[in-house]
C-alpha cells in the first residue's frame, strides 16, 4: 500500500486527535503518504481531503474534538452516496481507508468495505457502544466529564437533601451512565437495557433517605425509557404519590469535548498504529479494538450495527453498592 487516508465520523470523541496523528505518523514512519479526509464520510462525496503531514498533526495529542472535522452523513447511507465517495478514493489513488469512529461510523466502514475498498475501522465513541472492543477511545474522558459534575451535584444534594439526576448522553447504551453511577455512588441508575417505572425510582430514593443517606442521586441514560425531562415533570405533577421533587441537569454535548486523559491519548496511539499495520498487512475489513488489556481486532461484519450488551458483573455491582 502506497497511499492511505484517513477521516473521523459521527460524533467526536476525545482521543480522535491522538488517533488521526497516530495514523499520520504511523503511515509516513513505513513509508506511505498519507491523505486526510474533511468531515467525515462527506468529505469524501465531496472530495475534500489533502495530504497530511507528520507536522500537519503536531500539538494536537492533548486536544479534543477533531482536526480533520466530522459530521453525520444521510447522503452516505445511499448506494449513489457511497458509489461518489468510491470514486473519490480511485481518483486520488487512495490504497486504503481508516475510519476513526464509533457503530454509526463503522457501518460506513463495512459498506465500503463490502464494495471491495481496503477499510479498517478504529473504535472511537464516547457511546462505548461497539461491540468487538471492550472501550473505545473517548469514553473514559467523557466518563470523567460525567463524574465531574455527579461530585459536584452530590455536594449541593447532600446540603439540601435534594433528589437530583444528572442525564449523560450514551445514545441507546447504558454504559456511559453505568459507570458514572458506579463510579459517581449514585442512588439509582436508570438505563436503556433496564426498564424501571417512576414508582420504582421514588421507592429507591425513598430507601436511600430511609438507609440515613443525605442525598438521592440519579444517573439517567439519554437512551433510557424515561428522558430525564419527562421524570422530572411527571414527578412534579405527582408529588403527593411520588413523594420528591426531581431536579434535573442534563449533561449533553459538554461531555464530548474535553481534552482526552491519558488514557485516551495512550489508546488512540496504540489504535491508530496497529490499524495502519492491519491495512499493511492485508487485514482488512476489520475493526480495531482494545480487548483484554491489547489491542484486538473484530471483522466489520459481525459487530457493524449490533448491539453491545452490558456486563451483567457490572449491572450487579450497581445494585450492591448503592445501599
Ligand atoms: O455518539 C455520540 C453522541 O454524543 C451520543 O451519545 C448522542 O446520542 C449523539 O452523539 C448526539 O448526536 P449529535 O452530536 O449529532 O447531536
Amino acid at each position: 500500500m502506497k497511499r492511505i487516508a484517513v477521516l473521523t465520523s459521527g460524533g467526536d470523541a476525545p482521543g480522535m486527535n491522538a488517533a488521526t496523528r497516530a495514523v499520520t505518523r504511523s503511515a509516513i514512519a513505513e513509508g506511505m503518504e498519507i491523505l486526510g479526509v474533511r468531515r467525515g464520510f462527506a468529505g469524501l462525496i465531496k472530495a475534500d481531503l489533502a495530504p497530511l503531514g507528520a507536522r500537519d498533526v503536531g500539538g494536537i495529542i492533548q486536544q479534543g474534538g477533531t482536526l480533520l472535522g466530522t459530521s453525520r452523513c444521510p447522503e452516505f447511507e445511499t448506494a449513489a452516496g457511497r458509489e461518489h465517495a468510491l470514486a473519490t478514493l480511485r481518483e486520488y489513488g487512495v490504497d486504503g481507508l481508516v475510519v476513526i469512529g464509533g457503530n454509526g461510523s463503522q457501518q460506513g466502514s463495512r459498506a465500503l468495505h463490502d464494495m471491495g475498498f481496503p477499510v479498517v475501522g478504529v473504535a472511537s465513541t464516547i457511546d462505548n457502544d461497539l461491540a468487538g472492543t471492550d472501550v473505545t477511545i473517548g469514553v473514559d474522558t467523557a466518563l470523567n466529564v460525567a463524574l465531574e459534575a455527579i461530585d459536584r451535584l452530590k455536594v449541593t444534594a447532600s446540603s439540601h437533601r435534594r433528589a437530583f439526576l444528572v442525564e449523560v448522553m450514551g445514545r441507546r447504551c447504558g454504559y456511559l451512565a453505568l459507570l458514572a453511577g458506579i463510579a459517581g455512588g449514585a442512588e439509582a441508575i436508570l438505563l436503556p437495557e433496564t426498564e424501571t417505572s417512576p414508582e420504582e425510582l421514588a421507592q429507591q430514593l425513598r430507601i436511600a433517605y430511609e438507609r440515613g443517606k443525605p442525598h438521592a442521586l440519579v444517573v439517567a441514560a439519554e437512551g433510557a425509557t424515561w428522558r430525564a425531562t419527562e421524570l422530572a415533570a411527571h414527578f412534579a405533577s405527582h408529588r403527593q404519590k411520588l413523594g420528591f421533587e426531581l431536579r434535573i441537569t442534563v449533561l449533553g454535548h459538554v461531555q464530548r469535548g474535553a481534552a482526552p486523559s491519558a488514557f485516551d491519548r495512550l489508546l488512540a496511539s496504540r489504535l491508530g498504529a496497529a490499524a495502519v499495520d492491519s491495512l499493511r498487512h492485508g487485514k482488512l475489513g476489520l475493526l480495531v479494538g482494545w480487548s483484554h488489556g491489547r489491542v484486538a481486532t473484530a471483522p466489520l461484519s459481525e459487530i457493524a450495527g449490533q448491539p453491545k450488551p452490558l456486563d451483567p458483573a457490572l449491572l450487579a455491582l450497581a445494585g450492591r453498592l448503592s445501599r
